[in-house]
């Protein structure tokens, strides 16, 4: 395959992802530009008479899928999902993720739990050895916050991490609110040699509301790259 640019990779994973889709599924629709890409392609097979329902994880995605008049419902109204589709920020072989660069991973987790399958769509940049080097998203209370990131960086180094942990801004400099009217903090560990007890530790402090770490819950990869579509994990 020719050289591929990061965007038309993401394009590449997203259309073959578009293949699992199939009449009558009730989906979940991811958020970020990989799968920004997705809902695309899939709109356009609803505008040809492909019949799905399907649940978006931000309002973001809400707001393009329904430009797309694809039809739509909220995750209470369809709590069990066929296959979610969604990005990721970084994968390893074991596909464990972080997710929540577009501080939606508490929907997207949520979502993607919900589903019998949960599909990660790349560009091939996003494998790593070891998960860390992009910033970890933690979804937070406003309420605490001071308290809550002291809480998260002694149990970070109980868990074998250290580094800056930053309150998510917006421009104006303000404090990024998520869908869910949270607050995102992004820890710049470099590696996270030990995820699964990173995620213990953080999901037992009462002011985090979740974390970017997915583990044990995609089951496949699909990357796209200079040489081509590589599939992590299984499809089916
Ligand atoms: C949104 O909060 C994220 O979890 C995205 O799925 C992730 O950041 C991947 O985004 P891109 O597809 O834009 O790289």
């Amino acid at each position: 395959m020719a050289a591929l640019s990061p965007d038309d990779a993401k394009k590449a994973a997203a259309e073959r992802a578009l293949e699992l889709v199939r009449p009558g599924m009730k989906l979940g629709l991811g958020t970020g530009s990989t799968a920004t890409h997705f809902v695309n392609l899939l709109g356009a097979r609803v505008a040809e008479g492909l019949d799905v329902l399907c649940v978006p994880t931000s309002e973001r995605t809400r707001t393009q899928a329904a430009a797309l008049s694809i039809p739509l419902a909220t995750i209470d109204e369809q709590p069990e999902l066929d296959l979610t589709i969604d990005g990721a920020d970084e994968f390893d072989r074991d596909l464990r993720l972080i997710k929540g660069g577009g501080g939606a991973h508490l929907r997207e987790k949520i979502v993607a739990m919900a589903s019998k399958r949960m599909i990660v769509i790349v560009d091939s940049s996003k494998l790593v050895a070891v998960l860390g080097k992009f910033p970890l998203p933690v979804e937070v209370t406003p309420f605490g916050l001071k308290a809550t990131l002291a809480l998260m960086t002694k149990e970070a180094k109980a868990a074998g991490c250290e580094g800056r942990i930053e309150i998510r801004k917006n421009p104006s400099g303000h404090p990024y609110v998520s869908d869910n009217g949270n607050h995102i903090v992004d820890c710049f560990f470099g590696s996270i040699s030990d995820p699964e007890a990173l995620a213990a530790r953080f999901a037992a402090i009462p002011g985090v509301v979740e974390h970017g770490l997915f583990l044990g819950i995609a089951k496949g990869v699909i990357s796209a790259g200079p040489q081509g579509i590589e599939i992590f994990g299984h499809l089916d």
